[in-house]
């Protein structure tokens, strides 16, 4: 016995011919708002270096009875709703805002959602990344077996120090994406580009409750790492960069998409002017410059944007760029498949944004101040006006309930 086995030929692939992707998405976000204006007059600053240099106009802002957990249901609940849980063998759960050290915080979603409990669940870090390994995983287990459907939930609330230059970059907001074969939004594309380097410049160390970012190394990071991911992308046979469409990036603050996508025009040698290298990421941003940073969220609120903007053709092919700091960025493709349209819900994610209740600076500053209490035993006030609530601690242990319209 040799232990060695006779390698595979690839004409006899046991993987699926199908095409794997994205089949339906749904966008939560938290229950108020802050507009940019308030945190620029407590720093002093121009409204316009937050809007322009920014380009960023709100952020969310979670309920004392709100959390990464909440988010995620909220978001997963329409897509389990439309489609049931046959199928379905996994529950991704990704996220930099985690609620403990050990238990996935997608358990207590799979509860929540009454999963079955044949529906493995973990939770995945890597920065705003994340969610993109998320997705390639559930990716490779439909290729796999395409009767077999994966849960996808990205969910981040972004926090900085107050008075930081990161605090007009925090928001929050959760994606669920349900991947299955032969999917009705994204078809994804088999080639990916891949940049990992290790980086500091932003981590939350396990003793903070917010961020620390180095801003200037972040861009300069980010940008390195797109080169970088293109070119492996252009190596490994994708697509040039005049057969893409459009191109949705991950969006700390809107304006870092604008940066990143200019940057990438440049490295991929097209002939495009400015306002049409532009318009290839306008529609993705519109909905980044209300929810905020959401992390790992991010780029796929950015992907919920364009596609429910309804302006691509089907048979349009989108890039995603993925970047997570420390770092991690991947660039792949999908095909918008014909009928594409139908599977949006373009009024979803405006009326959540738009259901938001706004908060004053001062409302603000005591939900930041109340973050960092460290308690054994907690009762948090009704506020949520989401479907799942956090409803506090019990001996250490986090409470969630549903959300009865009635309390709403
Ligand atoms: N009108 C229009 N634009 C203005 C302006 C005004 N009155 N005042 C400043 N600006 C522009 C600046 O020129 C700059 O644009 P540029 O980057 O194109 O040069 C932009 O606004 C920001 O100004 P800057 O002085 O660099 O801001 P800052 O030092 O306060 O920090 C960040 C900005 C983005 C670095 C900071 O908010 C940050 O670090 N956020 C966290 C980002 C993050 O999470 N990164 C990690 C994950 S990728």
């Amino acid at each position: 016995m040799t232990g060695e086995r006779p390698v595979p030929d690839p004409e006899e692939s046991t993987l699926s011919t199908h095409p794997v992707g994205i089949h339906d998405l749904s966008v939560a976000t938290g229950s108020h708002v802050i507009g940019l204006d308030e945190i620029a007059a407590r720093h002093g600053v121009d409204p316009a270096k937050y809007h322009v240099g920014l380009g960023q106009d709100e952020m969310s802002v979670l309920a004392p009875d709100e959390d990464v957990v909440t988010l995620a249901a909220a978001a997963a609940l329409p897509v389990v709703e439309r489609h049931g849980t046959q199928g379905l063998r996994t529950l991704l759960f990704a996220t930099e805002s985690g609620i403990d050290q050990s238990k996935s915080a997608g358990v207590y979603v799979h509860r929540l959602l009454g999963l079955p409990a044949t529906v493995r669940t973990v939770e995945l870090k890597q920065a705003c990344y994340s969610g993109t390994a998320a997705l390639q995983m559930a990716a490779a287990l439909v290729a796999r077996d395409p009767a077999e459907k994966v849960l996808v939930v990205t969910s981040d609330v972004a926090r900085y120090d107050l008075d930081s230059s990161g605090e007009p970059t925090q928001g929050a907001a959760a994606v669920a994406m349900l991947v299955t074969a032969d999917p009705a939004l994204l078809e994804i594309e088999p080639v990916t580009g891949v940049h990992t380097e290790d980086v500091m410049d932003f981590w939350r160390p396990n003793h903070r409750s917010t961020a620390l970012v180095d801003g200037r190394a972040s861009i300069d990071a980010y940008l390195r790492a797109v080169s970088g991911a293109w070119a492996d992308y252009a190596e490994r046979g994708g697509a040039p960069f005049e057969d893409i469409d459009a191109f949705a990036y991950h969006q700390p603050f809107t304006r870092m998409a604008t940066k990143a996508h200019r940057h990438l025009a440049k490295v991929a040698g097209s002939g495009l002017d400015r306002d049409a290298v532009d318009a290839q990421i306008a529609a993705t941003t519109t909905y980044n410059r209300r929810t905020g940073n959401s992390y790992t969220s991010s780029l796929y609120v950015g992907l919920a944007a364009l596609l429910d903007s309804g302006e691509l053709d089907p048979g349009s092919r989108v890039a995603l760029v993925s970047y997570g700091s420390g770092a991690v960025c991947e660039l792949f493709t999908g095909i918008v498949p014909e009928g594409y349209r139908e599977a949006t819900h373009p009024g979803a994610t405006t009326a959540a944004l738009d259901a938001r209740t706004p908060i004053s600076d001062t409302a603000y500053l005591e939900l930041h101040a109340a973050h960092d209490v460290v308690v054994a035993d907690l009762v948090t006030p009704h506020r949520t006006t989401g479907p799942f609530r956090y409803a506090g601690l019990d001996g250490h242990r986090r409470q969630y309930e549903r959300n009865e319209p009635a309390t709403r």
